[in-house]
């Protein structure tokens, strides 16, 4: 059964079992877990954003929520691109740690979930004419890994790992700020992805606290730190993870 032959099989693709397994990302047992985060009731409520914003040191400034509903083509164009990227990201990470068996499930399992979130933007720009464009990142992601620490492996993992866990969470709750303002189709949509979003950041810091015996939180609240200033900061360019537009800083 197990042979590398039926292992390598194109029955095996398509299998009862794989199928099963893909299907399991949005599976009613899924959306259902125990993990309350991830519970339909929470998903409706202020609890995921008050979670959020008790993790975060600042909330999305309203200069940023103007400036993206006036860019919402953009907002799309770069949304895709950080599905894209979270999924390279956590590849990144399966290539680079192939001993940590909890690291590789976790991140096939988030590579895959960010891969469909793709898809779903792809899809929604086609539906509303919006052609998919080649954009430049935001300067978010790269100041943030700039404080990354390289020399030693370990720590360059749990650094990593936090810089991951604050990323996910920033879009968590920018997709919960944004939702409400949104038109329906994407409110919906936006909504829809919060639990999935929700619980990846809970999974990056799980990680950055297994594989390591050092106390991660000083690490956490240094990224976090650095963050807030991203956020808060003029920024000149609109991104998805941008800082507030240049004309709004200090108003
Ligand atoms: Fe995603
Ligand atoms: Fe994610």
């Amino acid at each position: 059964m197990n042979s590398p032959e039926r292992v390598n099989s194109p029955e095996r693709v398509n299998s009862p079992e794989r199928i099963n397994s893909l299907e399991r990302v949005n599976s009613p047992e899924r959306i259902n877990s125990p993990e309350r985060i991830n519970s339909p009731e929470r998903i409706n409520s202020p609890e995921l954003t008050q979670e959020l914003e008790a993790f975060l040191h600042c909330p999305t400034p309203a200069a940023w929520l103007d400036w993206a509903l006036q860019n919402q083509a953009l907002l799309l164009i770069d949304h895709a691109n950080c599905e894209k990227k979270a999924a390279s990201n956590a590849m990144g990470l399966m290539y680079r740690h192939v001993a940590h068996t909890d690291l590789l499930t976790k991140m096939s399992q988030l590579a895959r979930e960010e891969l469909l979130h793709f898809e779903q933007v792809v899809g929604l720009m086609a539906e509303r004419g919006i052609s998919y464009q080649r954009i430049g990142p935001s300067r978010y992601a790269a100041g943030l890994r700039e404080h990354m620490r390289t020399d030693r492996r370990e720590q360059a993992l749990t650094d990593s790992l936090i810089v991951g866990a604050i990323v996910e969470a920033r879009s968590c709750e920018r997709f919960a700020r944004l939702a409400p303002l949104l038109d329906a189709q994407l409110g919906k949509f936006y909504v829809s992805l919060l639990r999935s979003e929700a619980r990846h950041y809970k999974d990056y810091l799980t990680l950055a606290a297994q594989y390591t015996d050092e106390d991660i939180e000083p690490r956490v609240q240094h990224f976090l730190a650095v963050e807030k200033q991203l956020i808060e900061s003029e920024d000149d360019e609109f991104r998805f993870h941008s800082g507030v537009p240049a004309r709004a800083a200090g108003e």
